[in-house]
């Protein structure tokens, strides 16, 4: 059976990009793969986290996923800090991966940015996570990561360790690929339609957010960004905008976006019927997560027994690689 690992990091409020982008296909995967979702609280350190905050973002990022449709009983949902085969699978990641690989890793060049000092302020480990992501992927013989278009590059890092890996030490780990949503696979922020939607981006009117009330989310989707030629055309590169729009509104009807231009001859009917698209898309999630919320000791049990399962499969992975290694076996 096909088998599907991705993560999540629980950085701030899940976001439309985060839930058009891969959520929703970790939905419908689980129903055919082997499925296992994480919620990756390691790589939020990556930047200053409160720790009372990322404890309380881990639970809320559980419950969001359950909220969505991860079905405890189809797939195994866990946190990542519970299953220490990740960071020490990590290291031998970084050990694998050069120095020159994860400078040229775009998203560490955007998170970085070019502030006072250059680089010289930001984590180690903001520089070094695409090891720690390939860990998380390789230790679980994924075959297939439901990720965004953001992740691509990150992925091809991915499989270029493990090829390394299985040439030196021999067959060690399955060789992953990226599997990325036809439609909306980059969700743009509202307000700057050049820019992606992100969980921690400082742009409150250009981020939709799951659990955000709807009120709110049809009042942000009618105010989007487009241009001045009113044409509706499918065309991010010249019209991001209301390519943003009509990618939107096609993933939320399973629609193609081109296809949807020819609807419309005006941008205010499309920002009306995205908007409504994307309430009735969230209406059902934010019930879900009020009863999932309202029951914190039933999340912690379903994380529990997650990462129990995880650590099997992990610990097996980890003890094959030591001995591939030459190190001791661990305990
Ligand atoms: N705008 C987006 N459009 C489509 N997919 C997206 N994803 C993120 N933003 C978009 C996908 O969501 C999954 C989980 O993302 P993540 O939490 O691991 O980190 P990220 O990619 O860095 O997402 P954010 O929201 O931008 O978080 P912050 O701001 O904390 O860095 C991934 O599969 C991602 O591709």
């Amino acid at each position: 059976m096909t088998r599907v690992f991705s993560g999540i990091k629980p950085t701030g409020p899940v976001q439309l990009g985060n839930f058009l982008g891969a959520l929703r296909a970790w939905v419908t995967d689980q129903h055919r793969a082997e499925s296992m979702f994480c919620v990756v609280d390691l790589h939020a350190l990556t930047v200053p986290q409160d720790p009372a905050d990322l404890r309380a973002a881990t639970t809320e990022l559980a419950q969001l996923l359950l909220a969505v449709g991860i079905d405890p009983a189809t797939s195994t949902l866990f946190v990542q800090s519970e299953v220490a085969e990740h960071t020490q699978l990590a290291w031998v990641m970084e050990c694998t991966a050069s120095f020159g690989e994860l400078r040229r890793m775009t998203q560490f060049k955007d998170k970085a940015g070019d502030g006072d000092g250059g680089t010289d302020s930001v984590s180690a480990g903001l520089f070094t996570y695409p090891a720690l992501m390939a860990a998380d992927i390789l230790l679980y013989d994924t075959d297939e990561v439901p990720v965004g278009d953001d992740q691509r590059q990150h992925l091809e890092l991915t499989r270029d360790l493990a090829q390394r890996f299985n040439h030196r030490f021999g067959n060690t780990f399955v060789v992953p690929r990226a599997t990325v949503p036809p439609v909306a696979a980059r969700v743009m922020d509202l307000t700057d339609p050049t820019r992606k939607m992100s969980k921690s981006s400082e742009s409150p009117q250009g981020t939709v957010l799951v659990l955000e009330d709807l009120d709110s989310v049809a009042r942000k989707i009618r105010r989007a960004v487009t241009d001045t030629d009113n044409e509706v055309r499918f065309d991010p590169a010249t019209k991001p905008g209301v390519s943003n729009l009509l990618a939107i509104l096609g993933a939320c009807e399973g629609a193609d976006p081109r296809v949807l231009a020819d609807r419309y001859t005006q941008y205010g009917p499309l920002k009306a019927d995205t908007a409504d698209a994307v309430v009735e898309l969230l209406r059902p999630v934010q019930a879900r997560y009020a009863e999932y919320a309202a029951d914190p000791a039933g999340t912690r049990a379903i994380l529990t027994a997650g990462a129990d399962r995880a650590r099997e499969r992990a610990s097996a992975k980890m003890a094959d690689v030591h001995t591939r290694l030459g190190l001791t076996p661990p305990a």
